[in-house]
């Protein structure tokens, strides 16, 4: 069943309908072009009914069924809801909360990820299950648990506290070097021995910052382990299937760069808001992450929904036409098969309302003809498959400086995760296409890399510190944008300057750092200051309290001619949050400095943003290493990116600026243009040489009409 167009479909749950609706759902798959069905996610109970009792012999009627009809199976192992005797006969399995509460059955993933007996059971079920199934016809796909971590990812549980000690054991080889690194001099936080370290459970005040982000390394690990254990068990029995579990985009808690190297394929799970004007945003980005986990290769949209979902507080529906658009817009980014929860709405379960590709209503609706026409259109998108878009921009994510911003106490709130999304979105907007790079990433092949909110370094920060040197030194752009380097990888401040060798390669020396205090009132009863009322008060000045930082830049800089062919006003360049203090060395531009009015107006003057200018590399580019001492406002951001560009010599993808609300991407020879607005575009010219491939464009000529939320894909002919 070697896929010939992406794949389509979407979770099938027939546990919960009668054969005549099964059979029914059958039919109907083929009506809609379905190839690829993922079975079983939560069929645990189903499928070991009774503690060692298997039970396989209908789900493989299912998959007989399916073979029959020329739909592949993604067969679920089953385990992300273990059964009701489970937390019987084990209770000890069932989580506990940073509050002490058991989690109890009646939901779904209600076990300790480091417990060691769901472990086995899981694997156990898992080598069984593929043993029954091994050389189906219809097996093309394993796809372990579901969303590892989303619903629990730590437990307070005395075994996961057994676990964390001798895993701490292992990573420190003696008590003394845990003590060094987690500075447990502080506060008398010494321990002399692994059993004396209990979980970050609710405690008197603050945390340990390297308490805190071990835990959060250890589930991490646990989880994975959790997955490994069962991805053995296939591996043993069916060294031929293709192995995933589904990923959550930006999911905080588990470092899907380790987790990436363990699947056969990166699959991911997304549910953007329709009532967001950035949900397009969060399609493009997370595509380009998964894109990027797999090594630049394409994925899998595991999971996404037709309409509404019900899970958030306000749940609105997909506008018409945007299922179809955000479906090609992840072709566009490097899926190959587009899923969704569900196949059949279903009947009863806190899901009922949650929409799928079978409504409650039947097939008599404009829902379904929706879920024909999008498996008619992926049909015709077999000249995508194993194609990649080809990006000379890379934003860098480090699961570990997600971290880091959560255990640090730091003088102002910091998100490395949401720093990422915007310096991703400005050049989205900007209509460039983004690779995502792990820290460790070389980042010499691209034009531009940003590394945003890098708050934590890896190590001591040298080797980082090395390769963008020898990016810049090979004509890269390097941003070093915002919150940088406060702390190595032990989560120790830098001493002698912020940034450690970072700030050194970039020619900086940071000696403090500033955050706005944007909402101060009087303490006790919450009212402002009156100046003429408050005779000392009213007098007293305030600069920390403004909520943005403003800077002013070399006036003959190219910057400040970017800003104003963009047509931003004077006060194009703010940031906020945080700023650095600090002195450039000699051979260092400051770009930007302080400006009189705004937080840092004590400030004034001093340098905010700088630039160390590499010699040109030996084909001519020219790299450098910008200093950022803030967190850009998205008009300063989009002036930078575009000065990126000049320097860099990129244009957008396409070769040129599109209208208003088109995104276009490219994956080799095919060009997808993505209409996002509400109005009907022409683009002129854009179909010379190229073929209709698919989407709800139509060609006049050579030009390409594509109407209100729709896409269309274009091929280059004689390709
Ligand atoms: C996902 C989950 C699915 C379903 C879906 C609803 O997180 O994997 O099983 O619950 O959400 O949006």
């Amino acid at each position: 069943m070697a896929p010939l167009s992406p794949r389509y479909g979407g979770d099938w749950n027939p546990e919960q309908w009668d054969d005549a609706t099964v059979d029914e759902d059958i039919r109907l798959m083929q009506e809609a072009g379905v190839n690829l069905v993922s079975l079983g996610i939560f069929s645990w109970a189903f499928l070991e009914p009774r503690e060692g009792t298997y039970d396989f012999d209908w789900i493989i009627r299912i998959m007989d069924k399916c073979a029959a009809a020329g739909i592949a199976v993604d067969l679920a192992t089953g385990t992300a809801s273990p059964p009701a005797w489970m937390a019987r006969n084990h209770p000890e399995t069932l989580p506990i909360d940073r509050d002490g509460r058991t989690l109890q059955f009646g939901s779904r993933q209600q076990f300790s990820p480091a417990n060691p007996y769901v472990r086995r059971k899981a694997a156990d079920l898992a080598r069984a299950l593929a043993t029954a199934v091994k050389g189906h016809d219809a097996l093309v796909m394993w796809h372990i648990s579901n969303e590892f971590g989303n619903e629990v990812a730590e437990s307070f549980d005395d075994i996961s506290l057994a676990e964390f000690r001798s895993w701490l054991a292992q990573r420190y080889p003696s008590i003394d070097d845990l003590n060094d690194a987690w500075g447990t001099a502080f506060w008398s936080q010494r321990y002399s021995s692994f059993e004396e370290v209990g979980p970050p459970a609710p405690l008197p005040t603050f945390h340990n910052p390297g308490h805190l982000f071990d835990w959060r390394q250890f589930f991490s690990d646990q989880l994975l382990a959790c997955y490994e254990a069962e991805a053995r068990a296939l591996r043993e029995v069916t060294p031929d299937i293709p192995i995933t579990t589904n990923f959550m985009g930006f999911f905080p808690t588990t470092d899907y760069w380790t987790w990436a190297e363990g699947v056969d394929i990166v699959t991911d799970d997304s549910y953007p808001d329709p009532a967001s004007p950035f949900s397009a945003h969060q399609v493009a980005c997370t595509g380009d992450l998964m894109r990027s986990l797999g090594g630049n290769r394409p994925f899998l949209l595991m999971e996404q929904t037709t309409n509404a979902v019900q899970w958030r507080e306000f749940n609105t529906s997909k506008r018409p036409g945007q299922f179809h658009l955000w479906s090609l817009q992840r072709v566009g980014h490097g899926a190959d098969g587009i899923l969704q929860f569900q196949w059949r709405q279903s009947r009863a379960g806190s899901e009922t309302f949650h929409s799928a590709m079978v409504p409650h209503a039947g097939t008599d609706t404009p829902l379904w003809r929706d879920v024909c026409a999008l498996g008619e259109e992926l049909a015709k998108l077999g000249p995508v498959l194993g194609k990649v878009p080809t990006n000379r921009i890379g934003v860098v994510l480090d699961w570990k400086a997600q971290w880091a911003c959560e255990a640090l106490l730091t003088r102002g709130p910091i998100d490395h995760f949401a720093q990422v999304g915007q310096w991703h979105r400005t050049w989205w907007e900007a209509g460039y296409g983004v690779d995502i790079l792990p820290v460790d990433a070389n980042f010499a092949p691209y034009d531009v890399v940003i590394l945003p909110a890098l708050v934590r370094l890896p190590n001591d920060g040298t080797d980082l510190a090395a390769r963008v040197r020898e990016a810049a030194a090979a004509g890269t752009q390097v941003f070093l944008a915002g919150p940088t380097g406060h702390t190595d990888g032990r989560l120790h401040a830098f001493l002698g300057g912020y940034g450690g060798p970072l700030a050194e390669a970039a020619g900086v020396f940071v000696h403090d750092h500033f955050c706005p205090a944007p909402t101060l009132t009087y303490p006790w009863s919450g009212e402002q200051v009156r100046p003429r009322l408050d005779r000392i008060s009213g007098a007293v000045g305030t600069p920390g309290a403004y909520p943005t930082i403003e800077m002013s830049v070399a006036a003959d800089h190219a910057l400040g001619q970017i800003a104003q062919a963009a047509g931003l006003d004077d006060h194009w360049c703010t940031g906020d949050g945080w700023a650095d203090l600090m002195r450039p060395h000699e051979d260092v531009e400051v770009v930007a400095r302080w400006g009189k009015r705004g937080a840092l107006a004590d400030y004034q003057g001093d340098p905010a943003i700088t630039y160390r200018a590499f010699p040109p590399a030996a084909d001519g580019r020219q790299g450098g290493i910008w200093w950022i001492g803030t967190q850009l406002g998205a008009p300063a951001r989009a002036a930078f990116a575009a000065r990126a560009a000049q320097l860099a010599r990129l244009t957008p993808t396409g070769g040129k600026m599109w209208p208003a609300g088109i995104e276009c991407v490219e994956r080799g020879d095919c060009v997808f243009f993505l209409n996002h607005s509400d109005r009907e575009i022409t683009l002129a010219s854009v179909a010379d040489g190229h073929t209709l491939l698919a989407g709800a464009g139509t060609l006049t000529g050579v030009d390409l009409v594509v109407p209100p939320r729709s896409g269309a894909v274009l091929q280059a002919t004689g390709t």
